[in-house]
């Protein structure tokens, strides 16, 4: 077969997907409370969700038809744990199951231990601003890893905390809904560390050969000006929101002026064995803020950038496939391999997803090539699911699926990323089709 640039034959092809997005019926944790309190910006509720907690195993068939020899899902804390100390074997049970059926469709799962979601008790006792947390994650990571160890050795013991602290305790999007908590999210941020850290060692110790690691967010940051102001704030956010995981896997602490408002980490350094880089978007950055910006901490996306679709009140983001280069440049430094464990694009007409996949896996190609340790690409996602506060606003499936019928359809983006994955490369043809995004929508 005829193609322009191939990937390592060992290289991994998945989607990405987590529990609370995707089971339905999730009612032990602090998003079903925030739900139920109308945190919910779009006013959908999760509902079923993707309905994976009765039927997984259909889609791990539509996983397995493209071609997938990965997978990444996620275990909801608060099912099996709904009380402190109590465990729910049935919950454990499903969770077997689930990973079972999809080593035998032939993918090997990556499991994250929290992905945004965990108990209600353990909210109702200041979440992760308690340091106490640290220690009950890492008695769940031990757990999981006995359980569930004989289908996983991949873990990742966290997805986004960067994401995590700055939505919860900066922009009030997402539970507790805090804003401007400068403190809390320091201290957010190093407990979930100290956790990651504990939970480690927890997890070595059940399952020596196991590899783990977190899965953290990077966000191209451009100044909308040469102005000193403009590139100060653009600045900031890199530091603060892109290089803070790094800084601590490799100094132990956060950057200034965080790192005098929490306690230092040192126990995490160089304990990870891989990173999971979740990519997708460029934000552009204005100051000082004018009242309508103020909303979106002075972050915007320019009309004419390439994007998909809008969120409830705010765009999603600038779809920039470049941002996978510098995040993968940058922790290329901490010298363990890398996993694009989550890219794509909002996108219900399919209309430029398929310019994000190419030109996303055309950027992860060259960095391979270029001796740059990544080994696997994630799409976000197999099938629509709800997507957070924006619910089922935002539709990123290469499956079109309709909550209420639970219906599903494939995109043409479907059978594009199981074209590439069944040529383990990209062909010419499908690098100069979608070479150049397309125009934006009107309206
Ligand atoms: C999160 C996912 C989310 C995706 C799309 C990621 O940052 O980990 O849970 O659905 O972005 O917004």
């Amino acid at each position: 077969m005829v193609h322009a640039l191939s990937f390592p034959f060992d290289f991994l092809w998945g989607v990405s997907t987590s529990a609370h997005q995707f089971e339905g019926g999730n009612l032990d944790n602090q998003w079903a409370a925030w739900e139920r309190r109308g945190g919910i910006r779009s006013g959908h509720t999760c509902a079923a969700a993707c309905n994976w907690w009765q039927e997984a195993e259909a889609d791990l068939d539509l996983c397995r038809d493209l071609g997938l020899n990965a997978i990444r899902i996620s275990v909801d804390w608060g099912r099996v744990e709904p009380a402190e100390g109590q465990w729910n074997r049935s919950a454990m049970a499903r969770y077997r199951a689930m990973l079972c059926a999809a080593v035998q469709r032939g993918m090997r799962p990556f499991v994250t231990l929290h992905h945004f979601t965990h108990p209600q008790w353990l909210e109702e006792s200041g979440g992760f601003t308690a340091m106490s947390a640290a220690g009950k994650f890492a008695l769940f990571a031990e757990r999981m890893a006995g359980e569930l160890g004989e289908f996983c050795r991949d873990w990742l013991t966290f997805n986004e905390p960067n994401v995590y602290a700055s939505f919860g305790y900066v922009f009030g999007e997402f539970p507790p809904g805090l804003r401007y908590r400068m403190y809390d999210y320091a201290l957010v941020m190093a407990t979930m560390h100290r956790a990651h850290a504990l939970a480690y060692e927890r997890i070595h110790r059940v399952q020596p050969e196991a590899a783990v690691g977190i899965a953290t967010n990077w966000v191209e940051f451009q100044a909308a000006s040469n102005s000193a102001s403009d590139r100060l704030m653009a600045y900031a956010y890199d530091t603060v929101f892109n290089r803070s995981t790094l800084q601590l896997f490799t100094c132990g602490n956060l950057q200034f002026p965080f790192g005098a408002l929490a306690p230092e980490v040192p126990e995490v350094m160089q304990k990870i064995d891989f990173i999971g880089l979740n990519v997708y978007n460029r934000l552009h950055v204005r100051a000082p803020w004018n009242e309508a910006s103020r909303r979106s901490g002075g972050l915007f996306v320019p009309d004419d950038a390439p994007q998909g679709d809008h969120g409830v009140e705010l765009p999603y983001g600038e779809a920039y496939p470049d941002a996978i280069v510098a995040a993968a440049t940058e922790y290329a430094s901490l010298g363990v391999p890398l996993y694009i464990t989550e890219n794509g694009v909002p996108d219900r007409a399919d209309r430029i997803r398929p310019w994000v996949i190419v030109q996303s896996l055309r950027r992860i190609q060259d960095l391979v090539t270029r001796g740059v340790d990544v080994r696997g690409y994630f799409h976000w996602s197999v099938v629509d699911n709800f997507e957070w506060s924006e619910g089922w606003t935002l539709r990123f499936g290469l499956y079109e699926m309709d909550p209420v019928t639970q219906t599903r359809r494939p995109r043409a983006s479907a059978a594009l990323y199981r074209d590439i994955i069944g040529r383990n490369g990209l062909s010419y043809e499908q690098l100069s089709r979608f070479s150049e995004p397309p125009a934006p929508c009107s309206g």
